[in-house]
């Protein structure tokens, strides 16, 4: 089970709970906007997908485990951002990435770059790590400026067949070296809760 919280100046990162599956469904999983980004979801949605990942993300065991924390604004769960541990891309299998969606409504406010240097700085001081990876379609364009102002570069190319869109997907590899997220964003404001 996870308990680590982290607060940035407008957010909450905090474990998925149970009662978190009617909005994760409504404003996450069955939106095909944000779907559609994301290689992994059955399209149409499946209510039985959005409970499996709402139970398995409950379950995690944090020592070995992918941390999925559900991001709050003002009480209410507005998307999700996943520290996942080496293993997750094939490519660069020794390294842990990072993924993640915002609902529509909570988009074009600089929320994700805010949730995901809270997320990148806990998962830079937990696996110990240089370098953290993501993975992002070619043409997800506002994803790649995410990713840019957190401060990752193009490392690579790759093929990935997308369960949504039912073909393969042009996708870029990118890194980000710990030196130069630090040097970006090493100040910024964020209070590390509970811990593991
Ligand atoms: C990716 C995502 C989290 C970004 O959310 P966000 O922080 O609200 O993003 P914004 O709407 O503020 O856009 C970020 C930047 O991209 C720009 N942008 C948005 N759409 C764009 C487009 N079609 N072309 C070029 N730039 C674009 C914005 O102007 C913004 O730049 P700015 O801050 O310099 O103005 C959100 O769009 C999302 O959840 N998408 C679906 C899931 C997803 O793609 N996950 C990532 C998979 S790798």
């Amino acid at each position: 089970m996870l308990t680590t919280t982290l607060d940035t100046q407008r957010l909450q990162l905090r474990p998925f709970q149970s009662d978190d599956l009617a909005r994760f469904w409504e404003i996450g999983h069955s939106d095909y906007e944000i779907a559609r980004w994301l290689t992994g979801l059955t399209w149409p949605p499946i209510m039985m997908e959005a409970e499996a990942f709402i139970e398995k993300a409950i379950a995690v065991n944090p020592k070995t485990d992918s941390f999925p924390f559900a991001i709050e604004l003002d009480g209410q769960l507005v998307g999700g951002v996943e520290i996942e541990k080496p293993g997750d891309l094939k490519e660069f299998p020794e390294l842990p990435t990072i993924g993640y969606w915002l609902s529509q409504k909570a988009q074009g406010q600089g929320f994700m770059v805010e949730a995901c240097v809270a997320a990148l700085h806990w998962g830079f001081s937990r696996e110990a790590c240089d370098v953290f990876a993501a993975r992002v379609f070619a043409t997800n364009y506002s994803s790649q400026k995410v990713l840019k102002k957190l401060g990752f570069e193009p490392a690579g190319v790759c093929l990935r067949y997308s369960k949504p869109l039912q073909q393969d997907v042009e996708n870029i590899i990118m890194h980000l070296p710990r030196d130069r997220f630090e040097a970006l964003h090493g100040d910024a404001h964020v209070m590390m809760g509970a811990a593991l």
